[in-house]
C-alpha cells in the first residue's frame, strides 16, 4: 500500500472556511482509498456508510475480488487455477503464509495440521448438552467457542508460535467438530479422525463411516469435497471475516473469534444461503412454478429473495459459481444421477433470471451458494450441514485474516461511530408523574 502524496481529495464544509485535504492510498489492485483518519479530528465529521459498501476497514494482502469483472484471487492466484491444480491444504498454507509451499514446507505443514485432528475427550461429553436435533451450526458455535477452555497453553495472541499452533488446532479440529455434530444428530457413534487420509477424505470418513463396517472414501467425491473447500476458503472482508476481525481487535482469543465468525456466517444472507437455496428449490418444486416464484421475488411486499443470487461485491458472475456448476455435473455423473430434478430446476431458474430485466438492472448473478447445495445433497449431506461445511472451509480464511490483523501495526480496537437520532438530553421523570 502506498500514499502517493500526489493525489488527494478535498472536503470543504459548506458555510465555513473549514477544508481538509485527504490523501489517496493505492493498493496493488482495486480503487484508490481516501484516508479519512483525520476527518473527525480536523473537521469534526463522521462518515456514514451502513453496510460498509465503500469503507476499507483494514489493509490486507490475502484475498482480492474484482466484483465487476468476476475475479477472485487468493494471494494473487486466480481461483480457477487453484481449483484446478491445487489442494485445500496447499491453499491453506498459501492463505496463511502468503506463498505456495515447496515440497518440504508442504509436508511439514500437512503434518502440523494432521497431528491436531482429535478432540479432547472431555469435548465428547460437551455434545450431550445439546438437544439431539440441534442445528449443526448451533453445535459448532458452542464447541468451537469451548475450545478456548481447553488450550490455555496457546492463547497468548502476542506470541507468533502460539498463534501458529492455534491456527493448526482450528483447521484440524473444525472438521471433526462438524462431523460429530452430524453424528450426534443421527445418534451414530462419533468417528475418530484417521490421519492416514487426506483432509477432505478424512472429513468424509468421519461424516459417513460407522465403526461396524469398513468405509471406502470415493476418490471423486473426496476431490469434489476438497474443491468445495478451496472455493470457500476465503473471501476478503465479508461479514463473518469482519466479525472475526472485530472480535479479534479486542484481544479476544482465536477460538472465541472463530466462534463469532461461525455465528455471523449462519445467516441466510451469508453462509446460510446454501441451505436456503435448497429449501427454495424444493418449495418451487417444478419449472412451471418459476414465473410465479420470480414475480414474488420482484414484489417488494413479499420480502422474498432469489437465494443464491446477488452479491455485495460481484456485479458479474461469481467465479466460484461457474466452477461449482461444473463440479455439480461431475459429481452427479460420478454418482450416476441422471436428470436430477433440483439441478434441472436450478439451471432453468438461472436461465430465466439471467434474462429477466429485474435481475439484469440490478446486476444479480448466481453466487457460490446457488449450486453448492445441490452438489452437497448429492454427496449425502443433509441440508442442515451445508452451512457447517462452509464454516469448515472458511476457518482457514478467518484465522489467516485474524493473524494478519494481529500483526498489523495499524490495528486498533474496532469501534464504529453512529449518527445518533434518539432523544436529546432530558431529565428523569418519577413514575407517578409520567
Ligand atoms: N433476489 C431478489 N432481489 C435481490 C436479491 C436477490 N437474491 N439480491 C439483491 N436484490 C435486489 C434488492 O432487493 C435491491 O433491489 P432495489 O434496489 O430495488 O431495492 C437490489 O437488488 C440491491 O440489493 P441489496 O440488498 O442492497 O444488496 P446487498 O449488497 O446489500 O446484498 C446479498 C447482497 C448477498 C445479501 C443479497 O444479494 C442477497 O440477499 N442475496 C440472496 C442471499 C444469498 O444468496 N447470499 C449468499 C451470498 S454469497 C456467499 C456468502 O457471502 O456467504
Amino acid at each position: 500500500m502506498s500514499v502517493s502524496g500526489k493525489r488527494s481529495v478535498t472536503i470543504t464544509v459548506d458555510g465555513t472556511n473549514k477544508a481538509l485535504n485527504i490523501p489517496l492510498m493505492d493498493g496493488t489492485l482495486g480503487p484508490p482509498v481516501a484516508d479519512i483518519r483525520k476527518l473527525y479530528g480536523e473537521l469534526g465529521l463522521f462518515t456514514y456508510d451502513p453496510g460498509y459498501g465503500a469503507t476499507a476497514a483494514c489493509e490486507s494482502k490475502i484475498t482480492y475480488i474484482d466484483g465487476d469483472e468476476g475475479v477472485l484471487l487468493y494471494r494473487g492466484y486466480p481461483i480457477e487455477q487453484l481449483a484446478e491444480k491445487s489442494t485445500f491444504l496447499e491453499v491453506a498454507y498459501l492463505l496463511l503464509n502468503g506463498e505456495l509451499p515447496n515440497a518440504a514446507q508442504k509436508a511439514e505443514f500437512d503434518q502440523g495440521v494432521i497431528r491436531h485432528t482429535m478432540l479432547h475427550e472431555q469435548l465428547r461429553t460437551f455434545y450431550n448438552g445439546f438437544r439431539r436435533d440441534a442445528h449443526p451450526m448451533a453445535v459448532m458455535c458452542g464447541v468451537v467457542g469451548a475450545l478456548s477452555a481447553f488450550y490455555h497453553d496457546s492463547m497468548d495472541i502476542n506470541d507468533p508460535e502460539q498463534r501458529r499452533i492455534s491456527a493448526f488446532r482450528l483447521i484440524a479440529k473444525v472438521p471433526t467438530i462438524a462431523a460429530w455434530a452430524h453424528k450426534y444428530n443421527i445418534g451414530q457413534p462419533f468417528m475418530y479422525p484417521r490421519n492416514d487420509l487426506g483432509y477432505a477424505e478424512n472429513f468424509l470418513y468421519m461424516f459417513h463411516a460407522v465403526p461396524a463396517e469398513p468405509y471406502h472414501v470415493n476418490p471423486v467425491l473426496a476431490r469434489a469435497m476438497d474443491l468445495i473447500m478451496i472455493l470457500h476458503a476465503d473471501h476478503e472482508q465479508n461479514a463473518s471475516t469482519s466479525t472475526v476481525r472485530l472480535a479479534g481487535s479486542t484481544g479476544a482469543n482465536p477460538f472465541a473469534c472463530i466462534a463469532a465468525g461461525i455465528a455471523s456466517l449462519w445467516g441466510p444472507a451469508h453462509g446460510g444461503a446454501n441451505e436456503a437455496v435448497l429449501k427454495m428449490l424444493t418449495e418451487i418444486g417444478h419449472v412451471r412454478n418459476v414465473p410465479d416464484f420470480l414475480s414474488k421475488v420482484k414484489d417488494k411486499n413479499e420480502h422474498a429473495r432469489l437465494m443464491g443470487f446477488g452479491h455485495r461485491v460481484y456485479k458479474n458472475y461469481d467465479p466460484r459459481a461457474k466452477i461449482m456448476q461444473k463440479a455439480c455435473h461431475d459429481v452427479l455423473g460420478e454418482l450416476g444421477i441422471k436428470g436430477d430434478p433440483l439441478l434441472d430446476l436450478a439451471m432453468e431458474l438461472e436461465k430465466i433470471a439471467l434474462h429477466d430485466q429485474y435481475f439484469i438492472d440490478r446486476k444479480l448473478y448466481p453466487n457460490v451458494d446457488f449450486y453448492s447445495g445441490i452438489i452437497l445433497k448429492a454427496m449425502g449431506f443433509p441440508t442442515s450441514m451445508f452451512t457447517a461445511l462452509f464454516a469448515v472451509s472458511r476457518t482457514v480464511g478467518w484465522i489467516s485474516q485474524w493473524g494478519e490483523m494481529i500483526e498489523d501495526p495499524q490495528q486498533r480496537i474496532g469501534r464504529p461511530r453512529q449518527i445518533y437520532t434518539g432523544a436529546a438530553q432530558r431529565d428523569y421523570v418519577p413514575i407517578d408523574r409520567r
